[in-house]
């Protein structure tokens, strides 16, 4: 028995903000932000809550995959910057869409949030505790940015994606690598609020992302080769019978770099992250529907999702579509 994506969905912010947008509110340049990134212009929500883009994506993957939100066990949402901290995104989720019979809880790997929720599902599906998952990535990051801090808050953008997973005695995931190493945490990091109790004093400052962008880009280049190597051979695979990588869509140095090391031409890398930026949890599910939708995905075909970001965390999965 395996775990198969039966459907897939994405929905992204109507504001799209290029870098000349960002160029004109802060000392930044196209020239800076897409040679060094590969990103010209994201999408930031201005109307759209966390749980509309969720929405909408879920309700694409479940019209995909040809089940009703009735039909669901489980919803599963990985996200850092969820609507409210009580009750969880999945929560609001299983409300909007009538989910009522869905055990639903959030999951917070960061970028790699996706991946760590596809694989938990995975965990269930394989014990046959459920058969209908809906997993979801999503994230508004533009509210945990710093806008006065120019070499962080241009790299990522908002949106969320969403698959619907059931088993299948044919496809789907063969194979799966999950990796956390807290003690480099500091590399990219975002304090939660501070504790305000009577017997503090020091309570109500905000905290907003701050990232060591060489130390980031230093750790995704040395782990997620090894991550993939590992995935794919786990799943008998050789790297170069993979037809396709959905990388976390970070930064297109790192994903030219992936694809050198792996020896893989960087035509099996579709991205998207010229139009996203970094979704972190939510840009593995939004690739993932974008491939899906243009027709890039052909069954049987052999495919390597990967995660990686705050925590550290790290995760790979090779599967067959
Ligand atoms: N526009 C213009 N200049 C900028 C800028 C911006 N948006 N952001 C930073 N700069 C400046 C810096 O101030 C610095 O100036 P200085 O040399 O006068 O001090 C200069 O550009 C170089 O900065 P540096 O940090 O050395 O650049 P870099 O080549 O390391 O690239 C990143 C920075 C962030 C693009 C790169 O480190 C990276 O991609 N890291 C990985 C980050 C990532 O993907 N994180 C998420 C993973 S989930």
């Amino acid at each position: 028995m395996k775990t198969r994506i039966c459907g897939t969905g994405s929905a992204l912010p109507a504001r799209v903000v290029t870098n000349d947008d960002l160029s004109k509110i802060m000392d930044t340049s196209d020239a800076w932000i897409s040679s060094r990134t590969g990103i010209r212009s994201r999408h930031l929500a201005v109307e759209e809550t966390l749980t509309d883009l969720s929405e909408k994506a879920a309700l694409q993957a479940l019209e995909e995959a040809g089940i009703e939100p009735g039909d669901l066990d489980m919803i599963l949402a990985a996200t850092l910057s969820a609507d409210k901290l009580l009750p969880s995104l999945s929560c609001e989720l299983q409300s909007r869409l009538g989910a009522v019979g869905a055990v639903a809880f959030d999951i917070n790997a960061a970028c790699s949030g996706f991946l760590f929720a596809l694989q938990t599902a995975d965990v269930y599906i394989r014990c046959g505790t459920y058969r209908n998952i809906l997993v979801v990535g999503g994230e508004i990051l533009s509210k945990l940015m710093d806008w006065q801090d120019r070499s962080t808050c241009v790299l990522f953008g908002d949106g969320a994606g969403a698959a619907v997973v059931r088993p299948d005695e044919g496809c789907g995931i063969l194979s799966s690598i999950q990796g956390s190493d807290g003690s480099r945490g500091e590399a990219l990091l975002c304090e939660n609020r501070k504790n305000n109790n009577p017997y503090v004093t020091n309570g109500t400052e905000l905290s907003y992302v701050s990232m060591d962008g060489q130390e980031v880009y230093k750790f995704a280049v040395r782990t997620v080769p090894k991550a993939i190597l590992d995935a794919v051979e786990k799943a008998g695979f050789a790297v170069d019978e993979i037809d396709l990588f959905l990388l976390h869509q970070a930064n297109i140095r790192i994903i030219e770099s992936v694809a050198k090391r792996l020896k893989v031409p960087l035509e099996r890398f579709p991205m998207n992250l010229a139009e996203c930026g970094n979704i972190s949890a939510g840009s593995v599910p939004i690739l993932l529907d974008y491939v899906n939708r243009r027709g890039m995905l052909h069954p049987g075909d052999k495919v390597v999702l990967a995660g990686f970001g705050a925590g550290l965390t790290w995760g790979a999965s090779a599967l067959t579509w």
